[in-house]
Formats: C-alpha cells, structure tokens, sequence
C-alpha cells in the first residue's frame, strides 16, 4: 500500500470564469492524508467544480475516493451499473451487439443529480475512459451567480416558492425519441417518485442561496396557475445558464471531474453518433435541501 499523500504538492488553480479549478499535484492512486482531504473539501466548496488531470484509476479507486464525501447512491437505471461496481454508472454513446452499454443520453437537459429525490445528490465525480474527437463537453453553471445576478422583481416572485421535480416527466418524453431509455418496472418507478424542492435553496456548508430548478427535473412551481409556473420556470432556466453562468469543460484522457450538485447544474453538450464516448459516474448523497 502507497504511503498517503500529504497536501504539500497540492495546488488548486482557479479558471479564468465563474466557476471551477484545477487541482494538480494529486494522484488518486494514493490514498489522501486527512490534511489534503480538508484542501480538496474546502476547493470544492470554494470553486464548485474540481477538474482533476490525468488520473489513471480504476472504478474501485474511483468509487474509494467519492465515499471520502459521503455515502454513495446507487442509480435507478442498474441495466447501466458497472459490472461488480453498483456505485458506478456507465455513461456512453456504445452499443455493444445492439445494446447500449450505458445511458447514452445522460444530461441531454441542464439539470442538477438526483434533483427528483427528497435528498438529491451532494456531487458527483466523472471519470473519462473513452473521450471522442470532437464534442462530448460538459458545461457547468453557477446557480450562485444565477441567484445572486436575478433582477430584484425575479428574486421576489421566486424566493420561498417550491417546485415540483420528477425524473419520470423527461424519461416518459425522452422513451418516445431515445433509444437509450429502457422500459422501467414498477419497482424502479417506485424509487423515482416526484419530490418537492424549494426553488431557492441554501448551500447547507456554505450558507450561499442558489437558485435550484433545472429544465431536465422540474416541471411546475406549485401555488401558482400553470401559465405562471411556465413563465416563471422559463425566465430562471434562461437566466441560469446565460454565458456568464458557464464554464465548458473540455475533456481531456483521463480527467476526472468533481461538481457540486447543490451549487451547479450541468449539460452534456453532445457527441457525434459516429464516436465514442464512455464516461464512469459516482453520485454522492446529498441532504434535504432548504
Ligand atoms: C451526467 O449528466 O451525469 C453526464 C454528463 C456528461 O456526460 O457530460
């Protein structure tokens, strides 16, 4: 066993956006010392999303590393789990004989992980196997900046509200046009019951407001009439994800990426069919959020 690594080589730089970092100096390959555990903690908290060079890890190291944060969800969809790594699922483009050996349209829409639950995701790591060519980018946006730039007449009509999240909403529409989606059994469905969230929610480490709806999962605001809940969702998703809101993440072969999924939402970008693409995501537990 590798002795621990200290955080004395650790350097955290910031990007030159509103949001995001880059943490050098760390192999995940050896175990963290709780010193550098605290660097990357506070990083993650500071800049919202972590991009990790050139990590050559297995799914195990992975799964090892997330579980530093919390306790790890496993995924509605276990027909794209990892093989003898439920924690992990298979993000990809591939079929393999006919079957896709992933969820190929995951984060088609903006949205933030497990935004559907009672108690969505605190983050999640993805870590690239197979990169394409061209496209595959993930893009990231600052639901801070998001909260903190609404005009004052937004603020006021949002701030207390609560909206309703729903993963099966998207995944009934997405069935009719994707053929990533599987038929879900009554067991899975059960899992993904619609949950309710407030639409401005508090960063429960930071204590910063952000807002907290997303195109992919909400589909109303409630207490008020369907027209205004249509207004009022289309102006925030359209504010949240201005360019001044976004970083592009450019993949590079064996990134590894850390987003918080209390502070941003994120959208794959897209992949020609004729590439590749594989990615292994690890979703971390997150708490109710307020
Ligand atoms: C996701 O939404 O978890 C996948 C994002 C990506 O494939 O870029």
């Amino acid at each position: 066993m590798p002795a621990a690594a200290t955080a004395e080589r650790l350097s955290i730089t910031r990007f030159d956006g509103p949001l995001g970092a880059e943490v050098t100096g760390l192999d995940l390959n050896v175990p963290l010392d709780d010193t550098g555990f605290r660097a990357i903690h506070r990083a993650h908290l500071h800049h919202h999303v972590l991009v990790f060079r050139d990590q050559r890890i297995t799914p195990q190291q992975q799964v090892d590393f997330s579980r530093r944060f919390g306790p790890l969800e496993i995924h509605v969809l276990h027909q794209f789990l990892l093989p003898q790594h439920p924690e992990v699922l298979i993000v990809s483009n591939i079929t393999e004989n006919g079957l896709p050996v992933g969820l190929g349209d995951a984060g088609h829409y903006w949205h933030s992980d497990l935004s559907y639950k009672a108690r969505p995701s605190l983050g999640s790591m993805l870590h690239a196997q197979e990169l394409p060519s061209e496209g595959g980018d993930t893009l990231f946006a600052n639901m801070h900046l998001a909260w903190d730039t609404l005009p004052a007449e937004l603020k006021q009509r949002a701030d207390g509200l609560q909206a309703e999240h729903s993963y099966l909403a998207k995944y009934t529409e997405l069935q009719q046009r994707s053929p990533w989606r599987p038929n879900l059994s009554d067991e899975q469905k059960a899992k993904v019951q619609p949950a309710i969230q407030p639409v401005v929610r508090t960063h429960p480490e930071t204590g910063r407001k952000a807002l907290f709806v997303s195109e992919h999962f909400t589909t109303r605001i409630l207490g008020v009439s369907e027209t205004d809940s249509r207004e009022l969702l289309d102006r925030l998703f359209a504010h949240s994800v201005l360019p001044a809101h976004v970083y592009r993440h450019r993949w590079q072969p064996h990134d590894m990426v850390f987003w918080d999924n209390r502070s941003v939402m994120h959208l794959a970008a897209g992949t020609p069919d004729h590439l590749r693409r594989r990615l292994y995501r690890t979703t971390i537990e997150g708490d109710a959020p307020f």
